[in-house]
């Protein structure tokens, strides 16, 4: 098995590195104070071109937690990319400061550039519409730590699932599991993308798209909710349209099984109701604490400490 140096995108993924990952943030979940000093001396560069507060935050939290440090740019309005100065000039001059550098972008395909040019490990913390591994890596120990398994499962995405980026790592990513199976729901405008779907096939992984969270309801092992991402959209007025086309209430989850699991990598706008949140099957705030737990293992494999 190849080790991993760089994270981009659900590709880099094998379910040996996943386990070792996993594994580890299970250990560090149950005892955390042995990882106090882990990554002592070491520092993480976070740099936020695009706006994060679960991600941004979870990631300089996780490396102050293994006693690390962290210089960060979360405006990217006061860094030298409103100079004109390249990506990949950026990245080359913060590998010279930092140990391992993880990056928030606006572009597709952005990360990319930056781990050829990177002399230190690279996190992608989301590319534009493309991916979010590290959010995979989130949903993954939620699911492991409440499910006992990766595998055997029937898990719907809802909402946009062109523009989720979440979606779209988490799909390729939990598909290298056993017997899962996938069900989108989406309105056709938000479907999820071509590429994802022939990928699927080619895999002959089973899934369907439907329009009604209500038709599929009771067949559902994980919920995984999302946002419509208003900031992808050309179109204010599509915006509009769209933005409450799924809202998950107490009435929808009557039919649904006991043992279901509701996540959302977050932020939620209106497409989970409040009163959801005290079900026992709402896991999303556990998916956020996970998030920083998850993000310290990742930070001490790629830093081999
Ligand atoms: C997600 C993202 O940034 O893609 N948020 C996150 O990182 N937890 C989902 C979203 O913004 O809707």
């Amino acid at each position: 098995m190849g080790k991993l140096k760089h994270l981009v995108s659900s590709d880099d993924f094998t379910k040996e590195n996943l386990f070792e990952i996993l594994n580890l943030a299970d250990e560090i979940y149950t005892n955390k104070e042995n990882f106090l000093q882990s990554a002592k001396g070491k520092v993480l560069a976070s740099l936020f071109f695009e706006p994060s507060t679960r991600t941004r935050l979870s990631f300089e939290t996780a490396m102050l937690r293994l006693g690390g440090s962290v210089i960060s740019v979360s405006d990217p309005k006061i860094s030298s990319t409103t100079k004109g100065e390249s990506l990949a000039d950026t990245i080359k001059t913060v590998s010279s400061y930092a140990d391992i550098i993880a990056m928030r972008n606006p572009f597709d395909g952005s990360a990319n550039v930056a781990k050829k040019v990177s002399t230190v490990p690279f996190i992608n913390a989301g590319d534009g519409s493309h991916q979010h591994p590290t959010q995979t890596l989130t949903d993954l120990l939620t699911i492991f730590e409440t499910k006992k398994t990766l595998e055997n499962m029937t898990i719907a995405f809802c909402g946009d699932l062109k523009f989720g980026r979440t979606v779209h790592s988490l799909v390729k990513t939990i598909s290298k599991f056993e017997n899962n199976k996938f069900i989108f729901i989406s309105p056709i405008e938000l479907s999820i993308p071509d590429y994802i779907k022939m990928y699927l096939q080619e895999k002959n992984i089973s899934f369907k798209e439907v329009r009604t969270i209500e038709q599929v309801i009771s067949e559902i092992d994980i919920l995984y909710m999302t946002r419509v991402q208003k900031e992808r959209f050309f179109n204010e007025d599509d915006y509009i349209r769209l933005k409450d086309c799924y809202i998950l209430d107490n009435k929808k989850l009557e039919k649904a099984k006991k043992d279901m699991i509701i996540l959302h990598p977050l932020p939620r706008v209106n497409e989970i109701k409040e009163e959801v949140d005290s079900d026992p099957r709402a896991k999303y705030f556990l998916q956020v604490h996970l998030g920083m737990i998850v993000r310290m293992a990742l930070i001490l494999k790629l830093l081999e400490v």
